[in-house]
Parts: C-alpha cells; sequence; structure tokens
C-alpha cells in the first residue's frame, strides 16, 4: 500500500477511503441526500480539521481582552463582566443536537455531589490536547457560569467540552450472587417478561406495540447502553435495529467484535411518542429493569450511548462532551460515555471523537 494511503486510514475518520466501514470516515454514514466526502471535498474546502471549541476558546480570549482594553463597542465594558461576556462565545451545551440524541439536561437527583465528578483533582491532563489543563474545578458544579466577580483570564477557565476526570457512580459490587452462565438466559427471560406486562408509564404502555428488552451475549465483556427504542425497535422489539442500529453495529465491528458478542440494551423500554426524550419519571420507572440487567451480565465495559443513559448511568448532569475522553466507573463495570449513533448519523464530524472514545476502551481492554 502507498505510504500516503496508509497514514490516511490511520486517521479513519477523517477519511472517507474505506466505503462501508464505520471507521472509514464520513461518506458511509451521511443521509443518502446528503454529498459525499469526496463530493463536497471537490465543492468546499474541508472544515473538518477545525475544533469548534479552540475557535470559541480563542474568541472567548479575544472578547475579553478588547472587553479589559475599554472597546467602546463592547456592552459594558467594566473588567467585572468580562467573563460574563467571554462566556457568550463558549457552546452553550455539549454538541448533541436537538432530537432522540440529544438530550436535555437530565436533573438527577445526586447531581452535584462528589459523583458527579466534580470533588476529584481540579487540574488534570486533557485527554484532548495532552496539555495539562490545571482547571479550577468549581467547587459545586463544573458546567456551572464563571463567577462574575472573578478575573478575567480566558485562558485557564475550563472549556465547557473538557472532559472530567475519571469518577465511580456507584461504588461496587454488583449485588447479590453472579448467576452461572446457564442460569443468566432464563432469569432474563423472567425479567423481560416483567417488562412487557409493565405499564408504569401510562403513555409510553399505551403508545408502544411492544417493549424493547435488549439482546445478546449473556457474557459479554462489553455493553452498549442506549436511550430507548425508536420506530423500528418498537416494531421489531429488538434494540438498535434501524439506521443508528447500523451504525451501531459498525462501531462495534470496528472494535473487533461482533454485535452478538455484546448485549445491547435501553435506558427506557418503550418507545417515548414521536421520539421524543423520556422523561424523568419514565426513566425511574424502568430503573429498575436496566439495573437487574446490568447485574445479571456483570460486564467489564458499560459503553454509554449518548447524554440519557451516560447522565442516568453515572448520577450526574455533565454533558456527553465532558464525560467522554476518560473511564469511569459504575459497581464492577468500567464505563465509557459517546456519542449516540443517532447524533453520529447527524453529526459526521462527531465520528473522529466517538471512534477516539472507542479505542481509548479497546486499549483499556487490550484490544489494541
Ligand atoms: N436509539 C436508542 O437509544 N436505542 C435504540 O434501541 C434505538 C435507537
Amino acid at each position: 500500500m502507498p505510504e500516503a494511503h496508509q497514514s490516511k486510514q490511520n486517521e479513519p475518520f477523517q477519511t472517507g477511503l474505506v466505503t462501508g466501514d464505520f471507521t472509514a470516515g464520513y461518506t458511509s454514514c451521511m443521509p443518502t441526500n446528503a454529498p459525499t466526502t469526496a463530493q463536497s471535498d471537490a465543492a468546499a474546502p474541508d472544515t473538518t480539521i477545525l475544533d469548534p471549541h479552540q475557535i470559541h476558546s480563542q474568541a472567548a480570549a479575544l472578547a475579553a481582552h478588547l472587553q479589559r482594553a475599554g472597546v467602546a463597542f463592547l456592552p459594558q465594558t467594566d473588567p467585572a463582566t468580562a467573563d460574563e461576556m467571554a462566556a457568550w462565545f463558549l457552546p452553550a451545551e455539549d454538541p448533541q443536537p436537538a432530537s432522540q440524541a440529544d438530550v436535555p439536561q437530565v436533573a438527577s437527583p445526586q447531581a452535584g455531589t462528589p459523583h458527579d465528578g466534580q470533588s476529584q483533582a481540579a487540574s488534570q491532563q486533557s485527554p484532548v490536547t495532552g496539555k495539562n489543563a490545571q482547571t479550577p474545578a468549581p467547587a459545586s458544579n463544573p458546567a456551572a457560569p464563571a463567577s462574575p466577580a472573578a478575573p478575567a483570564s480566558p485562558a485557564a477557565r475550563p472549556r465547557r467540552s473538557d472532559p472530567v476526570p475519571a469518577f465511580t457512580s456507584i461504588e461496587g459490587p454488583y449485588p447479590g450472587v453472579l448467576l452461572p452462565i446457564a442460569d443468566r438466559q432464563s432469569r432474563l427471560d423472567e425479567l423481560a417478561a416483567d417488562v412487557a406486562a409493565c405499564t408504569e408509564c401510562k403513555i409510553l404502555s399505551d403508545c408502544r406495540t411492544q417493549t424493547v428488552f435488549g439482546e445478546g451475549s449473556v457474557a459479554p465483556r462489553f455493553v452498549f447502553f442506549g436511550e430507548g427504542p425508536g420506530a423500528d425497535e418498537d416494531r421489531s422489539g429488538r434494540p438498535f435495529v434501524g439506521k443508528a442500529g447500523q451504525l451501531l453495529t459498525k462501531m462495534i465491528q470496528a472494535c473487533k467484535f461482533r454485535r452478538e458478542d455484546a448485549y445491547i440494551l435501553n435506558t427506557v423500554k418503550c418507545r417515548p411518542p414521536g421520539n421524543r426524550n423520556p422523561d424523568v419519571e419514565e426513566i425511574a420507572n424502568c430503573r429498575t429493569y436496566y439495573e437487574q440487567q446490568l447485574t445479571i451480565l456483570r460486564p467489564e465495559y458499560i459503553v454509554c450511548l449518548g447524554a440519557i443513559s451516560a447522565q442516568e448511568l453515572m448520577k450526574t448532569k455533565l454533558s456527553v462532551g465532558r464525560l467522554r475522553g476518560k473511564i469511569h466507573q459504575y459497581m464492577e463495570s468500567k464505563v465509557l460515555v459517546t456519542y449516540h449513533p443517532a447524533y453520529l448519523l447527524r453529526n459526521p464530524a462527531a465520528k473522529k471523537a466517538a471512534w477516539d472514545d472507542l479505542q481509548l476502551m479497546m486499549r483499556d481492554a487490550g484490544l489494541l
């Protein structure tokens, strides 16, 4: 293979060289009416190398500088408001969009406790930049805006996308005894029957075609934890079988194992009507089901796909952008947070980050 070609394949998400492969870049997962990478490459410069967070943080630094310099066209040119102004230039939220993969910040009863990871080291090595961010973590919530009275020092300000230190949401071990593999399927079948009969959420149980319990190996090393069924899943009774599911399958295959070697489940087992996000009560009603599934399976790794599952499992309000890039812990399982495949379908540029996340897990698991 020519050298140039080879080095491009080492950055799989930046290229479209291996069509049909999740690691092949953006082309294979774009909507069919969207221009391919090759088409858009010809028409316009490649913007995928731009880091929006870097741009925002540079804009924030410039705004703060102008503010300090007393530039008149900026409103309220007193230094005390520089931080506030600079914050306008920062991304308002994690880059998850507003749809099923995108999740409003689910209020968690435990958010703001040490479980959200904030009480850990204020200064951390950024897995994105490799630089020591030296971020003075706020005592209560790292995602909270800086105090207006704080001195303007945008260079030291943590970016809202900076990963937080790894943390444990619930200390292990899993309750009860580890079931022999032979008994796990029957226990899961009993639980699936309970789920199928569940009418705890009136709207969801009235609207569903069927419940979507989960599927896969009963002795999985890796569990993929989604949000809730969509229309295709509601019809088939199986998780992740629509377009997002097809991408998930490619992501799993890119990790060098088969979909059936993993276990796939969702936070909620019924399709929220119109693909809206499940609400706090619906998530709480379903909690006992996914908790029991995980307790039966006791996977080595749980991959949270998107904010709903990540915030629920990790008992936090932190965004995916902040939770990703680290290996967290839930009971005895390691937890990796990454973008939901539905989000990746709409935002192919984020596939690079998702692939980085999966590679982090593969390295940890000894698969790389
Ligand atoms: N999105 C999810 O979160 N889960 C599914 O099963 C399908 C789409």
